[in-house]
Order: C-alpha cells, then structure tokens, then sequence
C-alpha cells in the first residue's frame, strides 16, 4: 500500500527521532458504551491525539482474545475481537491515523498465544509426539509418573511456568510452558511452522498499511536448549537473566522479519520489548539487520536522581549509537505504575515496577510524584531519539491504587494470591471531560475498571488551553522539539551545574533539570518553557527548563 498523503513528505527512518503515543485500547474511548475501550472509540478521539504534536501511535493488540491477559493473550492474530471492533474497523482507523499524519505501529505477540488458539486446541485434541504438539513447548514431567514439572521455571506473572494437560484417555499427561498465565501457551520457535505463521501475521498487517510493529516479549521466544533449571528464580521475574531469557538464537527470528518489512518499503520499522540488562546487551536487538529501536527500560527504571540520569543517558546514547541506531525513551506503559506515582515513592525499587503492592506501606505523594513527573517528562523529550508516551500521562494521571479486590483484573494479583497488585491501577480508561458519566470515556458510565474521583480535575477538557496544565506542557515541549529539531539533535553536557541538577545543550537549546533541594540559576537566553513555575531566573526542586542560547 503506498504511503497516504498527509506522510508522503515524512522520511523513511522518521521513527529514529519520533515521539509515540501508546494507546492502550480497553481503556482509551468506549464507542458503544460497554465500558470497554474499542477501535470506533479511539477513531471518535484520534484528532485530540494528533493535536499533542505526536508523529505516530502504538496500539496495544486489539485481536481476537479471551482477554485474560487484557488481550496479550491472542487467539487470533488476523481478526479484531469483538469487543474492539471488526476488521473494516482496523482498516479504518490506519486510515484515519494516515489522515491525520500520525504512522500507526501494532503490537504483535510471537512468544505465545492463547490457550483458545486453533493451534493450541488441535495441540491439546492430538497426541504426545504429534506435529500439532509440536507448536508449542510440550514435555514429559519428572517423577516416578511425570507428576513434577520438567524443571523449576516460574510465570512472570507468579506460580509455575508450567501446566500438565488430561490425555484423551483422561489421565494426567504431558506439561506445556507458558512463561505468562496458563491461559498463554508458548509457541516453539525452533519449529518452522511457527516462523511461517509469523511472516504471514507481519504481511497481514503491512499489507493493511501499517508502518510498524512492537515486538512483545522479544527477549523470550528462544529456550536454552535442554530446558535447563533457572539458576536464577529468586530474581525479578523480568530480568534479563535465566535459560528463557535473551537466548542468542532470538535475533535469527528480528533479521528474517526485518526482511519482510524491507519487501513493503524502506520506512517500515519494528521496536522491542526486551527487558535485557545491560543496554549494550538490549542494543543488539537494533543491529542494522534487526529491528529499529528497543524500548529503554534502563531509562524507565532509573530513579529522578540527577547522577543516576546522567549515566543512564551516557549508557543509552553510547550503547544504542554503538549500532547505529537511536536511543528512545520511555517513563511510563501498560505494565509499570505511572511515573507521576512513582517519582511520588520515598524509594523506587530497582527493575520493572510493576504494581505498587498491597504489603508496601509506602504510598506515593501525589503532588511530588506530579512535579517530578512534569520535569523527567520536560527532559525525556529534549533527548535526542525518539520518546515513547503512555496514554494519559499527558494529563499527569497517578497509578490507581485502591481498586477493590474483586474488581482487580489482572493474572498477576490472582497468580500471587493477591500478594502483588499487578498492572490494573495504570490501565484504568482514562478522563476527557469532567462532567460526564465515566468522565467521557464513554456515554453510559460503563468502565472495566473503576475510576477515582480525582480524574475529574484530570480531565482533558479541564487542561486544553490552560496555561501551567500538564497537557499544555506536553503540547508545548513537542512542538519545541520538533521546531528546535532536538529529536534529530545531539547532546552536550554543560559544566558548573551542582551534582543534583542535569544540564545539556541540545541544538541551542539548554535543557536544565533541578533534582536537587535548592534553586539554580538558568543561563542567559530565551526560556522557551518550564515544568513549573520559576521566580526570577531561578528554577526551584524538582522542575526542567528549556533556554534557548544566544547564538
Ligand atoms: C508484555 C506485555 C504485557 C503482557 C506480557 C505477556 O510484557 O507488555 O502486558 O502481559 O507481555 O504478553
Ligand atoms: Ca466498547
């Protein structure tokens, strides 16, 4: 398909400097008022999206799914499910996103499927040994009678990573992994079948229009072989570390896509989701044959600490440059809580912060976690590269805390028998407009998740064209950006700054970002724009200011 109107004029390697809108579908705009998020929804408020001054959207998937991982759990990777829309949906909304200049990436999920999957049914139907079988990671337990897993991998998401199947003569038989819920099997990758079904997922796609994919799960698809026991279970269940992990065989299966990708056009491009530490390690997955960018967790997990800042920035501009390619930046998603609550923490822990949990005593400060929000937010979008967004955090929303128990969704809160939240309080549908029924998520008051009072104030009709509001920050910062070209830039640290503060120029423009206690003072220039108020040259804690130099 070529390239709509509105992009002809847009390079081919725009997303090396691009800023991306993550759209979370269940919990974006509800068209038909079922209180779940759906296509028709988010094409009614595209436009609003389109006026932040973003260059392109992710959804996360929309395809066919029983829904128990929010849709990560796909039973179908060529349809749209129900509760989202239809196929000529889909169609319609590349189209619109294509209108309105916005490029518009999908999510595709090559680790596992749904237990729901065709295959898997057929899977679970044939025998041990069968070719059918063979999709999936099937395997004889341990023990006198197989009745112990074939070796000690956990899910991600608490519990076993390993489920044991009824043969058709009703006896226990055969485990099969799922590194996820039980409810998602995962596919075997030395099998070719399953590169095949791949390649024609992509095609589908391209073929569709889209200008990209986000690769879920990238560091998982390869095992060690022999499904060795992992050395190291008692870690963070997403580290980059265990037998399942960044296995090298990975990168075989990101060069042949890539090919596919070149056959529709030089301007069609793949990022990963690849929690792999160190970044010189997640660069690989950017090589010049692979894909094109990776998100940079190492960024999103870093604290706002200036010294901190400093040196995952270096790390990031050196690992990913290493390759060729750009850094990108990222502060928020769909799995970590929203970082106007995390920068709200006495402490942030280390790794994927996922859930603020019901043990943890330490409840965020809303008002600090929201400044340093607007600051860290001010000085990811001044870094050369291309910065991720997550829906809502434009509006300053805090993870949701106090969801009741029965109305928590997701898998790793029943995984862990409650003893980790999980994900919901980040995907809860977000406010567009004070006063109405589920502040204009949808017409009926409907939401799959509850919302707190405090999104009214939130509300994106309480923001638009309110100077000081979040969303104008927002706004502000990316049309500096672009007009600044700092996504295109380079980066050079200024001196004289105390420790606590980071402080570079990027194309003339110096970008001055107060961790610290006390104030300090900006350099001479035009200041473009501020996260927060400043008296008399002087930029308090916690606040980022833009100062175009004298030239
Ligand atoms: C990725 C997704 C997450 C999902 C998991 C399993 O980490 O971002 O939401 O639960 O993969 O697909
Ligand atoms: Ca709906």
């Amino acid at each position: 398909m070529s390239a709509p109107h509105s992009l002809v004029n847009s390079p081919a390697d725009w997303w090396r400097h691009a800023v991306i809108y993550q759209v979370y579908p269940r919990s974006f705009a509800d068209g038909n008022g079922d209180g779940i998020g759906d296509l028709p929804g988010i094409i009614h408020r595209l436009p609003d999206i389109a006026a932040l001054g973003i260059d392109a959207i992710w959804l996360s998937p929309f395809y066919t799914s029983p829904q128990k991982d929010a849709g990560y759990d796909v039973a179908n990777y060529c349809d749209v499910d129900p509760v989202f829309g239809t196929l000529a949906d889909a169609e319609k909304l590349i189209d619109t996103a294509h209108d309105l200049g916005l490029r518009i990436i999908v999510d595709i999920v090559p680790n596992h499927s749904s237990d729901q999957h065709e295959w898997f049914q057929e899977a679970l139907a044939s025998e041990p040994g069968s070719p059918q079988r063979a999709r999936y990671m099937f395997h004889e337990g341990k023990g006198d009678s197989g009745e112990l897993p074939p070796n000690n991998w956990e899910s991600v998401f608490g519990g076993p990573a390993w489920t044991r199947v009824i043969e058709s003569e009703g006896t226990p038989g055969q485990w099969y992994l799922h590194l996820f819920d039980s409810s998602q099997p995962d596919f075997n990758w030395e099998n070719p079948e399953v590169w095949e079904m791949f390649r024609g997922v992509l095609r589908f796609w391209l073929d569709r229009g889209v200008d990209g994919f986000r690769v879920d799960v990238a560091h998982g698809l390869i095992k060690e072989q022999g499904l060795p026991d992992n050395a190291y279970a008692k870690e963070a269940p997403l580290g980059n570390r265990g037998p399942f992990w960044d296995q090298d065989g990975v990168h075989e299966v990101y060069r042949d896509w890539h090919k596919v990708l070149e056959g529709y056009g030089p301007d069609r491009m793949m990022c990963a989701e690849a929690w792999v530490l160190p970044l010189e390690k997640m660069a690989w997955y950017v090589r010049e044959d692979e894909m094109h960018q990776a998100f940079n967790f190492g960024y999103l997990a870093t604290a706002w600490d200036a010294t901190d800042l400093r040196n995952v920035i270096n790390e990031s501009l050196s690992a990913f440059g290493g390759v060729g390619g750009p850094s990108t930046w990222v502060l928020s998603n769909h799995d970590v809580v929203r970082h106007a609550s995390r920068m709200g923490l006495e402490y942030q822990s280390e790794g994927q912060p996922t859930g603020i949990g019901p043990l943890s005593p330490n409840k965020p400060d809303a008002g600090l976690g929201l400044a340093r929000a607007r600051a860290a937010s001010a000085l990811m979008l001044a870094l050369p590269g291309s910065a991720y967004l997550y829906q809502g955090e434009e509006l300053g929303l805090p993870e949701v805390i106090d969801i009741p128990d029965e109305m928590r969704q997701d898998p790793t809160f029943f995984r862990t028998s409650g003893e980790r939240y999980g994900r919901d309080g980040c995907r809860v549908p977000i406010p567009w407009e004070s006063n109405a029924p589920a502040f204009g998520f949808n017409d009926t008051g409907k939401t799959w998740l509850p919302q707190p009072d405090t999104f009214s104030s939130l509300a994106r009709s309480q923001q638009v064209g309110v100077a000081g509001s979040t969303l104008e920050l927002y706004r502000s910062v990316i049309e500096l950006r672009s007009k600044h070209a700092l996504g295109t830039g380079s980066l050079e640290w200024l001196t004289g700054y105390p420790d606590s503060v980071v402080a570079f120029v990027n194309n003339g423009v110096a970008i001055i970002a107060n961790a610290g206690d006390g104030d300090v003072a900006l350099p001479e220039g035009d200041i473009l724009v501020s996260s927060g108020e400043l008296s008399d040259n002087l930029l308090g804690p916690d606040t980022t200011a833009w100062v175009k130099l004298p030239s």
